[in-house]
Parts: structure tokens; sequence; C-alpha cells
């Protein structure tokens, strides 16, 4: 049997570097090490590292209870504030906010201080667009529909540079730009949309087009594996959702010439791994 594994299954460059940096500094450095937020949505790592004496800063008020040791900061990034916050307690921080994220930062960073009005193309309470605004000089303007765009009436006379989270839908974005432009506004638009999702979404896709039967592998509230399944599926009636190589029971194996292996964005290696071990082995 052929079993294709999707080279895009799994971590993003952003995610996968800022684990790493756990992992690293769990074997470099002596200190005590908190990372600010879970650092990926994956129960199995954020437990493994909690085994391996990890501590997870859930609020910046607690950053006031810390006096030694290291803060990872993860992917998504965080504000300038929280920044200056973790060095005020004199703790060490190892920056791991995905460097297409921080190129976000200096964008709203340098054209507010111009004195351009950001605008954000996302969902208010994500932690990324929390970390985007806290580097704006002044307030940013978060948009998430059509609707939304009224809270710019106030601003027609000032210049709009717009960002958009990196998560954010293209299409979307797209549209929700034409309508602000269609307003007359003097916009300055800068697509800080990351590509890994939609290579992934791709290469599932393709991948489901042409095998037997198409296993996604992800965390059972992931969102973006809830996506990718339904791609998948949309191409592959045999497609299985698993959270681990425990859930895989397939059927009429028998009749199965190639398998398709993807796996959502908080999916670790060894758990893709395993399956993948498991299917070459068993099937
Ligand atoms: Fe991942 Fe960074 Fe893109 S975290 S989704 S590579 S913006």
């Amino acid at each position: 049997m052929e079993v294709i594994v999707a080279k895009s299954a799994g971590f993003c460059f952003g995610v996968k570097r800022a684990v790493d940096s756990v992992y690293s500094e769990i074997e470099n450095s002596e200190k005590t090490i908190y990372t600010y937020g879970p650092i990926i949505h994956n129960e199995q790592v954020v437990k493994d590292l909690e085994n391996k004496g990890v501590r997870v800063i859930n609020e910046k008020k607690e950053i006031e209870a810390v006096d030694k040791g290291t803060v990872i900061i993860r992917s998504h990034g965080v504000s300038k504030e929280i920044c200056d916050m973790i060095d005020e307690q004199n703790l060490r921080i190892v920056d791991a906010t995905c460097p297409f994220v921080k190129k976000i930062h200096n964008i709203v960073r340098e054209e507010s201080e111009k004195g351009k009005k950001i605008v954000i193309i996302g969902n208010d309470n994500h932690p990324e667009v929390e970390g985007i605004k806290g580097w704006v000089f002044g307030d940013a303007i978060v948009i998430n529909s059509d609707t939304d765009i009224e809270k710019l009436e106030r601003f027609k006379d000032l210049s709009l540079c717009i960002v958009s989270q990196t998560t954010f839908n293209y299409k979307k974005f797209k549209y929700l730009v034409e309508i602000i432009d269609k307003k007359g506004y003097d916009i300055n638009v800068v697509n800080t949309i990351c590509n890994a999702t939609h290579v992934r979404q791709v290469e599932a896709k393709e991948i489901a087009s042409r095998v037997d039967a198409m296993i996604v592998i992800g965390g059972k509230s992931s969102s973006n594996t809830q996506k990718l399944y339904d791609i998948c599926k949309n191409e592959c009636d045999n497609t299985y959702y698993i959270q681990t190589v425990k859930d895989l029971n397939l059927c009429n194996v028998e009749s199965l010439k190639s398998i398709g292996i993807t796996a959502g964005a908080s999916t670790p290696k060894n758990i893709i791994e395993e399956v993948v071990l498991n299917v070459r082995d068993e099937f």
C-alpha cells in the first residue's frame, strides 16, 4: 500500500521554532522556565513541558509574582507592555515571537509613530491581535466584518495603515480592504497574512483527491484541524479524524491501495510519525 504523508503536516515554521526554543531552554538552562500563555494548543505537549518543570504565566498580573527565571514568548507575540513588565522584573526573555508576527509589530509601531491610524483586520480577542495592538502608538482599530468598517468614520481625515492577523482568511481580507478603499479612505495596505495554513490546506486537498483513505491528525478542539478534515472529506469520503494513533481504526482495509496523512498546525511530529509507522506496519 502507498502511504503519502503531507510535507506541510503539523507545526508551521513559527510554532516549531517556539516549541523548539522551550525544549532547548530545558536542556541548557538551570533557571525556572515560564511560557507566557501555553506555548501551543496541544495537551500532550503542554503536559510534557509541565512534567519537565515548565510553568505557564496566564495573565500579566502574574508576572509581578515571578522574581527569577526565564520567560519564553510564544509565536503569537505579546504587547510591548508585557515585554517591559518582564524586563522590569529582571527576568530573562526568550522571544520566540514568529518573525512574521514581529514584522507586523514593527510596521504598526513605525507607521503609528508617523501619525497613521492603524487598522488591524483580524479577531479582536485573539492573542496575536492583542499583541499587535500593544505595539501601536495610540489606539488601533480592529475590523473583522463589514459592519466594523463604520468604526473608521471618525478617522476620515487620517491616513490609514491596514495590516492583517497572520491567520486571517485572504478572501475576506481582500473583500474588507476593497470596501474601505471604495469609501475613499487614504489607505496603505500591507498584506501580512502568512500562507502556512493555505499551503497545508492546498496540499491536503490535493492528496485527498487521489487516495483511497485520508487520515487527518489533530486535537478535538483544533479549528484548523476541523477545517483540514472538512476539506479532505470533500475530496475523499473515506476520511478519518484522529487525535493519536490509538483512535486509528480503518474500515475495509483490504480494498485500500493508498492512504494519505496530514495533520493540523498544533500536532507534534512524534504523534504524526507514530501514525505513519503504524499505517506502514499494519496495513
Ligand atoms: Fe506559523 Fe508564523 Fe505563519 S506562527 S502560521 S509561520 S505567522
